[in-house]
């Protein structure tokens, strides 16, 4: 499986949210190293960051969605939540997982599916709020991070 990398159609044009998206590549990178040589150690690590970055990045987004009054928020606060709920099963599925081989298997399925998310994701969920955040121009200073 071949390593995404960061490509310029990602970008939205307000650094701290493309910071935490660069971030969550270097996530994705990691899982399909770890997958493609059968890197467990690397893998409960991958399990835990890509857990923590949809908790953190996720909270962030929709708090920023809010704030420039984004009108779909509801249905992407469900995409993220699905995030949330495929990854914490494929963790349960690899953390029961008895056999190298089924290890193998889930760490394959896992660098998968975050791959594709990402890309999906970013791509043709997250690209739908960019012109919205032009409305972060006009809030004070405060409000504007
Ligand atoms: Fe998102
Ligand atoms: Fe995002």
């Amino acid at each position: 499986m071949p390593a995404i990398l960061w490509r310029e159609q990602m970008e939205l044009g307000y650094k701290p949210l493309d910071d935490e998206h660069k971030e969550f590549v270097e996530v994705v990178q990691k899982s399909v190293e770890a997958a493609n040589v059968g890197d467990f150690a690397t893998m409960e690590w991958v399990f835990e960051k890509a857990y923590d970055y949809a908790r953190d990045h996720f909270s962030h987004e929709e708090e920023v969605m809010e704030r420039i009054g984004f009108p779909d928020l509801e249905n992407h606060m469900k995409s993220h939540q699905v995030f949330i709920k495929n990854i914490s099963e494929l963790r349960q599925q690899y953390e029961v997982s008895a056999s190298e081989h089924e290890k193998r298997q889930l760490a394959m399925k896992t660098a998968d599916f975050l791959s594709v998310w990402l890309i999906g994701h970013i791509l043709s969920r997250d690209k739908v709020y960019k012109p919205y955040l032009v409305r972060l121009r006009n809030m004070p200073p405060r409000m504007n991070y």
